[in-house]
């Protein structure tokens, strides 16, 4: 059981949870955590130092060999490889195309689970991901999944001037074998496509409080 509350919010890419998540935890005073972002960084990781991803022993090795740091600053998750930020290189391309085959590798997602779930050892957090409410906290009465249309969805992502092929990664994302994207049975579901980022943690802060949370909204 986690000693701090944990709001999960899951759903597919570009689906807007990580805007979300960052203003609903502003306004809630928790810490924001980007799950999305450890992924990214183990994925840079390996392409920077030239790892097929493919390779799932080389990526083990290369992971247990490196030392990753997860903390908090200004309310959000930092990570740090060997000490190095690896924050500048998250949204590259090549991160874009090969961090859905990094997650699938199971021992990648066990070293990672860990850490995300220490985070409740010590803040009330909003954690959000793919799986966060169907494995890393299931047991969290609070949990969301967003969604949007996939045609608002990759419009999003190429408004920010980003390649990302959104499909194909939403595909391996919930088609993998360990801790796929699904929708957790008792999540609060959240169609984002006509919603403003305020409109959708508005709904959420509302929830929050019909499922009789006490919380500072500020
Ligand atoms: O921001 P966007 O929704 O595009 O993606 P992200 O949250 O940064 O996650 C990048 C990738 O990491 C996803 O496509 C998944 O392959 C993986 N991921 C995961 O498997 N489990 C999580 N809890 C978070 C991300």
């Amino acid at each position: 059981m986690a000693a701090h509350l944990v709001i999960a919010i899951d759903g597919p890419a570009a689906s807007g949870k990580s805007s979300v998540a960052r203003a609903l935890a502003r306004r809630l005073g928790f810490v924001y955590v980007n799950t999305g972002a450890m992924y990214r960084a183990i994925t840079w990781l390996a392409v920077s130092k030239g790892v097929p991803t493919a390779d799932t022993g080389r990526v083990q090795q290369l992971l247990h060999f490196t030392e990753i740091t997860c903390g908090v600053a200004d309310g959000e998750s930092t990570i740090l490889l060997d000490g190095v930020d690896p924050t500048p290189h998250l949204v590259g391309d090549e991160v874009n195309a090969n961090v859905s085959a990094i997650a699938t590798i199971p021992e990648v997602r066990r070293i990672l689970t860990a850490k995300q779930r220490a985070y409740a050892g010590e803040h009330d957090i909003v954690m959000e991901g793919r799986d966060i409410g169907s494995a890393v906290f299931p047991e969290t009465p609070y949990k969301f999944y967003i969604d949007a249309s996939p045609e608002v969805r990759a419009r999003r992502r190429a408004s920010q001037g980003l390649q990302d092929s959104v499909a194909a990664r939403d595909k391996v994302d919930s088609t993998r074998r360990t801790s796929p994207l699904v929708i957790a049975e008792d999540a609060h579901v959240i169609d984002s496509s006509n919603l403003t980022i305020d409109g959708v943690a508005g709904e959420i802060v509302g929830r929050l409080k019909l499922k009789g949370l006490v919380i500072g909204d500020r």
